[in-house]
C-alpha cells in the first residue's frame, strides 16, 4: 500500500510540473505608456459602436477574434484599434502575472466565512488587482457543488449547498464588477469531478440540474455577470462547450444572458457544434475555430456566418461595457498588494477557519508563559493554496506558525519539528513536558488540485503525527488544511481541539495564531458535511472506485482527438441527495453537519417573528451575545416540508445572516423568504412550481443546532 501511495503520489509530483509550467509562467504587466499609444479605438463611443465596428471587421479578423492567442488573451485589431484583453485566473486572486499580487485564501474558505459583504470586499480587491496588472476578465468564481468530497477541485468552489454559494458568488461578482472588470463564472456545468473530467458524463436529472447544479450560476447571471464559462466534461450525452440545452435555451434563451460564453481551455471538440449553440471564445487558442476549419464551414453553410458576427458582436459589446476600449490596458493607479488588501486577505482567512473541537483548550493565554511546539507537515512552512490554474505561487512558503508565534505570545520557548521526530528521545521528551502542542497536517497543493481527484484519508504521515502528539500530551491542537471533508472519524477523539483551516492564502500563519489565541473569535461554519466515512456520500456509490489514482495517461487522453475518445457516464443517481439534503432526510448523522463551527462565546436566541408580506415571508428573531467574548454568529434558515422524502429533502437553507456581537449586546436578524424558496422545478411543465401546504421553518446556528421553531401555510399560487 505505501508503494502505490508514493507512486501516486510521485505522479501528483510530475503532474503539478506540468501544469506549474503551463499555468505559472508569469507574464510581464504590461507597460501603461505604450498601450495608452496603443489605445485608439477606431470608432468613437457611441450605442451603436459595436455594429460599427463589426461592419469594418473583414471575417479573418471576426473568426480570429473568437479565439484567444497568448494563452490567456483575446487578439488585438490594430488596424481598428482594439486592445488585447487580457484574462486571468482567478477566485483567490491574480495569477500567472510578475507582480506583487495579494493571495487571498482558497474560495471555499471564503464560503466559510458565510459573510456577504467580505466577499464583496474580495471580490473589489481583486477587481482593483486586475486592473493594476491589465487583466480585464477574471476566470472567476467556481461555483460547482460539491457532490463529492474528493473531487480535486472542491477547494476552488463554495461548497455543498446552492443557496450559500449562489449568494456569497454573487457578493464577490459585485466586488469584481464594480472596478470594471468581467468575470466568467465557472464551470458551466456539473464538472463535480477531476478524475476524468475531460472524458466523464455527468448524468443528472432535470429537476437535480435545476435545484441542486444551475441555481449558483443562475443567481450569478441574474445578478449581472458579463461571462460563463464552459465545463470540460459532457452533460446528458453533450459537451458542456457545444451543449444546445444548456448553452443556448437555457442560458441565453430562458435566462436571457448576454454576455460571453469563454470555454474552458482545450474544452472544444468540434467546429460546427459550439459554433452553432455554444462557446462565443475557444481559449487559449484556436483548435477548432480556425480560419481554415470555419471558413470550410462557412463555404458549405453561408448561414453561420451570422453565427460568428453574433459571437463577436457579444464580445465586443462585454469589453465595450467595461470601458476596455478606451482606457489603457492597465491602471497606473489602481493597488496591487497593498496593506488594505492584506488586512481583507487576513481578515478572511480568519473569520474562514471552522473550530471543529475545543475540549477546554482554547484560548491560550498570550501572555502566560508557556511553551508550544509546533509538529507536522506544515511546522515550517504552510500551503496557501490548492493546485492547479488557481495556484497563486507569489507569498509561497510564507510565514510559519512557530514564526507567528514567536512574535506574538509571550511563551517560555517554541520549538518546530518536522520529520520523523517520534524517533527521537529529546523530541518525545520536549513534546511531552509542552503545555501545548500544535499538530498543523493536511494536504497541500500537491496533494489536492485540479486535473486529478484527492484521497480521502489524510496522509499516512500525518496520522502517525496525530496519534504520537495526542500519546504524548493531551493538549493537543490538530490544525487541518485540506479543501473539504477528509476521514476524521478514527482519530478526532485525540486531541483537545480541532481546526479546519482549508487553504488560507498568504495570510495563513497569522489567521491561525489570530484563532488560538481568541484575537479573532472563531466564526466559521462548515460549507460541506463531514461524514463519518466515504461511503456514507450516497454520490461516491457509483463513483470510480480507484478516484485516487493519477494517470498523466487519463489526464492526456482527455485532450485527445474527440473521435478517439471514450467517454463513460458519471450517473448523479442520488439526484438531490447530496450532503446536508441527504444526511438529514435518509441518513446517517454525518460526524460534522452542515453550517456547524464552535465559537469561544455564546449566543441566545429569541422572539421568532413571521410575517407575510408583498415582499415575501418576513422572518425575524433576536440574537444576545451571552458569553464572554466579542463575536460573531452565523443565524442560518431552512425550511422543512410537512413530510420529507428523497424528492422533498428534509430541509433546505433558505437564509444566512452573519452578525457581529460585543458581550451582551443583542440585534434583531432579519430574513425575507422569496416566491422560489417554495418552489419545485417541474419537469413536464419545465417551470417551477410553488409547493402549497404548511412548513416548518427553523432558526439555528447550524443545520443540525436548530434554536428557534415557528410554522407557516403556502397557499397555492393563483391558478394553480
Ligand atoms: C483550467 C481550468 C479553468 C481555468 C483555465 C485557465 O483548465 O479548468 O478553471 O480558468 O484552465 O487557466
Amino acid at each position: 500500500m505505501e508503494a502505490l501511495g508514493m507512486f501516486n503520489h510521485l505522479k501528483r509530483q510530475i503532474l503539478q510540473h506540468l501544469m506549474n509550467r503551463y499555468f505559472l509562467k508569469l507574464r510581464p504587466v504590461p507597460e501603461v505608456e505604450a498601450d495608452t499609444t496603443e489605445i485608439h479605438c477606431s470608432v468613437p463611443p457611441s450605442p451603436n459602436r459595436v455594429d460599427q465596428l463589426l461592419s469594418r471587421m473583414t471575417m479573418q479578423e471576426k473568426i480570429d477574434y473568437i479565439s484567444g492567442v497568448n494563452g490567456f488573451s483575446v487578439r488585438a485589431v490594430k488596424r481598428l484599434g482594439l486592445p488585447p484583453i487580457w484574462m486571468s485566473d482567478a477566485t483567490s486572486g491574480v495569477r500567472g502575472v510578475d507582480a506583487p499580487v495579494t493571495v487571498f485564501p482558497s474560495p471555499i474558505a471564503m464560503a466559510a466565512t458565510w459573510n456577504r459583504s467580505l466577499l464583496k470586499e474580495v471580490g473589489r480587491s481583486i477587481g482593483r488587482e486586475c486592473r493594476a496588472t491589465g487583466v480585464s476578465i477574471l476566470l472567476a468564481p467556481g461555483v460547482n457543488i460539491a457532490r463529492v468530497p474528493v473531487c480535486g477541485r472542491n477547494f476552488e468552489y463554495l461548497g455543498e449547498d446552492p443557496f450559500l454559494a449562489g449568494v456569497l458568488a454573487r457578493s464577490y461578482v459585485s466586488g469584481v464588477q464594480s472596478e470594471r472588470v468581467g468575470v466568467t463564472v465557472k464551470h458551466f456545468v456539473c464538472n463535480n469531478s477531476e478524475f476524468d473530467r475531460h472524458k466523464s458524463d455527468s448524468i443528472v436529472d432535470e429537476r437535480t440540474l435545476r435545484e441542486l447544479y444551475l441555481p449558483p450560476f443562475e443567481t450569478v447571471v441574474q445578478a449581472g455577470a458579463v461571462g460563463v464559462m464552459t465545463a470540460y466534461n459532457l452533460v446528458n450525452g453533450m459537451y458542456a462547450s457545444e451543449h444546445g440545452l444548456l448553452v443556448e435555451r437555457l442560458l441565453r434563451q430562458k435566462w436571457r444572458f448576454t454576455g460571453i460564453v469563454v470555454s474552458d481551455w482545450n474544452s472544444l471538440y468540434s467546429t460546427r457544434g459550439p459554433l452553432r449553440c455554444g462557446v462565443d471564445i475557444e481559449m487559449p487558442g484556436a483548435r477548432w475555430y480556425t480560419q481554415k476549419s470555419i471558413q470550410e464551414l462557412l463555404d458549405r453553410e453561408p448561414e453561420y456566418a451570422e453565427r460568428v458576427d453574433e459571437k463577436v458582436r457579444r464580445l465586443l459589446s462585454v469589453f465595450d461595457n467595461l470601458g476596455v476600449l478606451d482606457r489603457p490596458v492597465r491602471d497606473a493607479d489602481a493597488p496591487v498588494g497593498s496593506l488594505e488588501h492584506a488586512e481583507i486577505a487576513r481578515k478572511t482567512a480568519a473569520e474562514s477557519i471552522v473550530l471543529l473541537k475545543n475540549d477546554d483548550l482554547l484560548p491560550l493565554e498570550r501572555t502566560e508563559r508557556k511553551s508550544i511546539v509546533v509538529v507536522g507537515r506544515f511546522a515550517h512552512h504552510e500551503p496557501i493554496g490548492g493546485g492547479g490554474s488557481s495556484f497563486i505561487k507569489q507569498g509561497f512558503p510564507g510565514v510559519s506558525i512557530g514564526q507567528v508565534l514567536g512574535e506574538r505570545a509571550s511563551a517560555s520557548s517554541i520549538e518546530a519539528i518536522d520529520g520523523r521526530w517520534w524517533r527521537s528521545a529529546k523530541s518525545r521528551a520536549l513534546l511531552r513536558d509542552a503545555d501545548v502542542v500544535i499538530a498543523s497536517v493536511g494536504f497541500d497543493h500537491v496533494y489536492e488540485s485540479e486535473s486529478y481527484d484527492r484521497q480521502w484519508e489524510l496522509p499516512r504521515y500525518d496520522l502517525r503525527v496525530i496519534h504520537e502528539a495526542c500519546r504524548l500530551n493531551t493538549n493537543t491542537v490538530v490544525v487541518q488544511h485540506a479543501g473539504g471533508a477528509v476521514h476524521m472519524a478514527p482519530w478526532v477523539a485525540l486531541p483537545k481541539a480541532v481546526l479546519q483551516c482549508w487553504y488560507l492564502g498568504q495570510s495563513s500563519a497569522e489567521a491561525i495564531v489570530d484563532i488560538l489565541f481568541g484575537t479573532v473569535n472563531p466564526s466559521g461554519r462548515l460549507p460541506v458535511s463531514y461524514a463519518y466515512e466515504l461511503e456514507h456520500y450516497e454520490s461516491m456509490h457509483a463513483y470510480p472506485a480507484n478516484f485516487d489514482s493519477v494517470s498523466l495517461a487519463r489526464v492526456q487522453g482527455g485532450q485527445g482527438d474527440p473521435e478517439e475518445r471514450k467517454t463513460w457516464p458519471l450517473v448523479y443517481g442520488e439526484k438531490l441527495m447530496v450532503g446536508y439534503r441527504q444526511f438529514d432526510t435518509v441518513g446517517p448523522d454525518p460526524l460534522f453537519p452542515f453550517g456547524f463551527g464552535l465559537n469561544y462565546t455564546d449566543f441566545a436566541y429569541t422572539d421568532m417573528q413571521l410575517e407575510s408580506t408583498q415582499r415575501g415571508w418576513c422572518i425575524s428573531c433576536r440574537i444576545m451575545n451571552s458569553g464572554e467574548y466579542d463575536g460573531a454568529e452565523v443565524v442560518q434558515l431552512y425550511i422543512r416540508p410537512e413530510v420529507s422524502s428523497r424528492e422533498h429533502p428534509f430541509q433546505q437553507l433558505r437564509g444566512f445572516e452573519k452578525v457581529f456581537l460585543r458581550q451582551g449586546e443583542s440585534k434583531q436578524v432579519s430574513f425575507v423568504l422569496d416566491e422560489r424558496s417554495f418552489c419545485e422545478f417541474d419537469e413536464d411543465s419545465e417551470s417551477w412550481v410553488r409547493v402549497a401546504g404548511r412548513y416548518t421553518v427553523v432558526l439555528g446556528s447550524s443545520s443540525r443546532d436548530i434554536r428557534l421553531t415557528s410554522t407557516m401555510v403556502v397557499k397555492k399560487s393563483p391558478g394553480n
